[in-house]
């Protein structure tokens, strides 16, 4: 199935909060708890998205079939560690696709667009951070050419 990918508008941004949100819900219930569910919509969160969308330094894109927002990526380009010798790079930062609609290479359409952009920005490295568990997320990236760099790991008390 070929979806339609544009770049969101200030217009888009609540159905983006709402994908996000379902985001948020997913990981929340599948891997972690100590996600805050009323981030997405909280006065930061908002803000984070308006930036995505209206500054130059970000990027939302959004999936449509049939008149449909059905998935969308947001990331942005950002500076990279002072230890590395790399000024900037470019991170996908959520994407999400509607259940419905997943498997049938829109999560690629997204991705690749997103390589478009950060062409034209001439960022050469684009990181994602995924839950360790989620393991259909680290499929997709896999599978879309990202190689694995750190892992992050958390020890409770
Ligand atoms: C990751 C995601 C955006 C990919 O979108 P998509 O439209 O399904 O992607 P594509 O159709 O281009 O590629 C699908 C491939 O991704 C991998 N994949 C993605 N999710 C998977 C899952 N839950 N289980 C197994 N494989 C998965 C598989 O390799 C799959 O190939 P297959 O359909 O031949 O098995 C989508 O699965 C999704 O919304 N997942 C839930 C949200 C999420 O985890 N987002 C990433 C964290 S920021």
């Amino acid at each position: 199935m070929k979806a339609t990918i544009k770049d969101a508008t200030i217009d888009d941004l609540q159905k983006v909060q709402e994908l996000n949100l379902k985001l948020f819900k997913k990981e929340y219930e599948e891997y972690d708890p100590l996600l805050n569910l009323n981030w997405t919509f909280s006065k930061e969160g908002t803000q984070y998205f308006k930036d995505r969308i209206l500054k130059d330094d970000g990027c939302v894109l959004v999936a449509i079939v049939e008149k449909e927002i059905v998935g969308y990526l947001c990331g942005g380009i950002k500076k990279a560690e002072s230890y590395r010798n790399l000024p900037i790079v470019a991170e996908l930062e959520n994407t999400l696709v509607l259940e419905k609609f997943r498997s049938k290479g829109i999560g690629k359409q997204l991705f690749e667009e997103f390589i478009k952009w950060c062409e034209s920005k001439k960022v050469g490295k684009v990181r994602v951070e995924a839950s360790a568990q989620n393991e259909g997320a680290i499929r997709f990236y896999r599978a879309n050419n990202f190689k694995d760099y750190t892992l992050v790991l958390e020890y409770d008390r």
